[in-house]
């Protein structure tokens, strides 16, 4: 288990300006403190009010949360509604038809907008032409896609036709993709030729047609490919069909499939303590009410805003905040196909300035890279660029350090836009923890406080709460609406992951360590108390990684640790011992590069150790237990100043020490 000492902490408060609070849809701390009173109060009552204030159903619930099969809570059980429709036919009523839904923009710069009307007639075309080969309520769909229109209407459509969806990352290999489809039991597979970053192209259609060919796969009857780029690929005969071709004769129209509040609407997965991802099973009712209701709480949502979440769909984030929340409450976003550093590393900041974007989502390592960029080159500095259109910035997927946060303030917002620090996870379908920008004073590198009706806290092992200022587990005490329904395919594993007996069952284990500020009670965010890294934002499981690695022949024995980077936040070092001779010198060189490679191919490049460190042995106990904790003093460059007395083989260590 991890350490639990609370991070250097800046202690400085930072007002959001009056300007702000004055226009707020949650303005002020007295309205912070009186909604968390009222969900204190009535807890069921203050997520029903919510529930039929933001959401379209189509039948409306007469249960607020069913408790009695805990921890496989369900909200709003007896109501029915559709996804998509809340997300797109309810704006074609309230006026926004010509509103401007998505204003894309392509790695080359090329941009196009879809209005809402046009939106909800490629979704409705979308949707039938997935009914008309055969996809039904129920049935699982992959989505391996780039980020595109076609997208967020693939996952739309699904939603609209009560498929589950399933989106795997651009990133992960076709041993990843396989490994999913299995896992979900999908039916069909919507991808695209190719997918089109930095001026790089990726084949992600013959990395489907690779996965399929891994074998395990027959239950799919289906790949539609999006033509992205016109490349060459292969048409697998009766299975494979382009996307133009299902759509052609498709009609613009296409009823909703109702579906019961707790039907799920999909199906993401993410990394745990084993070498197996974990499939985060989301319902549709919770869910869509707590995007909605983040979007007009955190992003302070408003009719002309410009909304800008830098994610991909294939993350939690991308889900939440572009997918479904922004169309949920009829906002205009933003979505990019690129990368932060292409053409250059100015990209992020012409592109608000160009689109005049007011609210800008992105994630730590995205802003650490770029300071670096601005540091080296002036000319893509954001005070090189009118970001006056800003009026509100977020952070998101790992710690953001005070210094990042006080440049993204100043050189990005100007000094002019709160900060949203949001923690979240997968598994919470949306933000937990963060500033209500115009009611939080902030404090850099602290998420604040809990959102209203989010019962957070801080308790020891046994789930005794602890006071402020002692480091210990971050739990949520209650129940909420977008909360993770199980893990699909494994009931118990989503129990004892998340509900552990130790915290009585019914207390929601969220894996990371926080402590709470003595003075203001502010949650600090310590990281996780499991075996999961967080590289880039991007979770990755150090078994996971581990088991890639010993599946190469060479490979006898290997221990994967994060190690702290400047701009990363975490990186992989990995600790092998082969099945021959340690390797020195270029050989060891050779080997570590092809063990990268290897793990590139078996998980996706994003799973690629920085560094490979080769030894005789690892650090065990006398029960053959790996001292992880020593390897990360290790990688980090540290001396042990630890108790090995338990260790079997100390002079390990030494060899260890040694970055090849
Ligand atoms: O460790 C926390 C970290 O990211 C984990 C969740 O990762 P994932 O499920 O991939 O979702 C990322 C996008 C929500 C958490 O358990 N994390 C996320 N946001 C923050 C954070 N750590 C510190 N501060 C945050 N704001």
């Amino acid at each position: 288990m991890a350490d639990f000492a609370p991070l250097k902490q800046e202690t400085h408060m930072f007002e959001p300006p009056a300007s702000f609070v004055k226009n707020a849809n949650i303005s002020g701390m007295d309205n912070y403190r009186a909604m968390c009173a009222a969900s204190e109060r009535d807890y069921e009552g203050f997520w029903a009010q919510h529930a039929r204030d933001h959401l379209f159903w189509h039948k409306p619930f007469t249960k607020v949360l069913n408790q009695n099969d805990a921890p496989f809570y369900r909200w709003f059980e007896d109501g029915q509604l559709n996804v998509s429709y809340n997300c797109l036919d309810r704006n074609l009523q309230n006026g926004n038809a010509a509103k401007t839904a998505i204003v894309f923009e392509a790695d080359g710069g090329q941009t196009t907008r879809v209005s809402y009307k046009e939106l909800h007639e490629r979704v409705c075309q979308f949707a039938n032409g997935l009914k008309s080969l055969g996809i039904r309520k129920g049935d699982r769909v992959v989505i391996y896609m780039p980020m595109s229109v076609e997208g967020i209407a693939a996952m739309q459509a699904c939603a609209r036709i009560g498929a589950t969806h399933s989106v795997v990352f651009g990133g992960f290999s076709a041993k990843s993709l396989q490994e999913r489809i299995i896992d979900a039991g999908a039916i069909a597979v919507i991808t695209a030729d190719e997918q089109v970053r930095g001026g790089k192209h990726l084949p992600l259609k013959s990395i489907v047609d690779e996965a399929l060919a891994l074998g395990g796969c027959e239950h799919i009857k289906h790949v539609v490919v999006y033509r992205r780029t016109g490349a060459n690929i292969q048409l697998a005969e009766g299975r494979d069909k382009w996307l133009h071709d299902v759509l052609a004769s498709q009609s613009t129209a296409c009823e909703p499939e109702w579906v019961d509040a707790e039907h799920p609407l999909f199906i993401l997965y993410t990394s745990g303590s084993t070498g197996k991802p974990k499939g985060v099973q989301h319902s549709s009712g919770g869910y869509l009410l707590w995007a909605a209701l983040t979007m007009k709480w955190t992003f302070d949502i408003k009719p002309d805003d410009v909304f800008w979440c830098t994610a991909d769909i294939g993350w939690i984030t991308g889900h939440t905040y572009i997918a479904y929340g922004p169309l949920a409450v009829g906002a205009t976003q933003i979505v990019f196909e690129g990368v932060p550093t292409y053409p250059n590393a100015g990209r992020f900041w012409d592109m608000i300035q160009k689109h005049k974007a007011t609210i800008f989502y992105t994630a730590p390592t995205a802003i650490r890279s770029l300071i670096k960029a601005a540091d080296a080159d002036p000319d893509v500095h954001p005070k090189k660029y009118d970001l006056s259109s800003l009026r509100l910035l977020g952070s998101v997927g790992e710690p953001i350090n005070p210094e990042a946060w006080m440049w993204y303030y100043k050189n990005v917002g100007n000094e002019n836009c709160p900060v949203t620090d949001t923690f979240w996870q997968t598994e919470s379908g949306g933000h937990m923890i963060s500033p209500l920008p115009g009611a939080t004073p902030m404090v850099p590198g602290s998420c604040t406080l809990p959102l209203p009706g989010i019962m957070t806290a801080v308790v020891d092992e046994t789930g005794q709460d602890l006071p402020n200022g002692q480091g210990g587990i971050l739990v949520v005490k209650r129940p909420w609406p977008s909360m993770i329904r199980t893990i699909w395919g494994d009931p118990e594993r989503f129990r004892k992951s998340y509900f552990p007996d130790e915290l009585g069952g019914k207390t929601y284990l969220a894996g990371d360590g926080a402590v709470r500020n003595e003075k203001t009670g502010y949650f600090t965010i310590t990281g996780r108390i499991d075996d999961v890294l967080n590289v880039s934002g991007h979770r990755m499981g150090t078994m996971e990684i581990e088991s890639a690695l010993v599946a190469n022949p060479i490979v006898a024995e290997a221990a994967v640790v994060g190690k702290p980077d400047e701009t990363t936040g975490e990186s992989i070092c990995a600790f092998v011992v082969l099945k021959r001779a340690r390797p020195t010198g270029d050989e060891a060189k050779q080997i570590a590069k092809e063990l990268r490679d290897w793990v590139g191919k078996e998980i996706g490049p994003i799973a690629k150790p920085k560094e490979i460190r080769f030894g005789d042995n690892l650090p065990k106990t006398r029960s053959g237990k790996i001292m992880r904790r020593l390897l990360r003093v290790l990688a980090k460059g540290d001396d042990i100043t630890q108790d090995v007395s338990t260790l079997e083989n100390p002079a390990i260590l030494a060899q260890l020490k040694q970055a090849q």
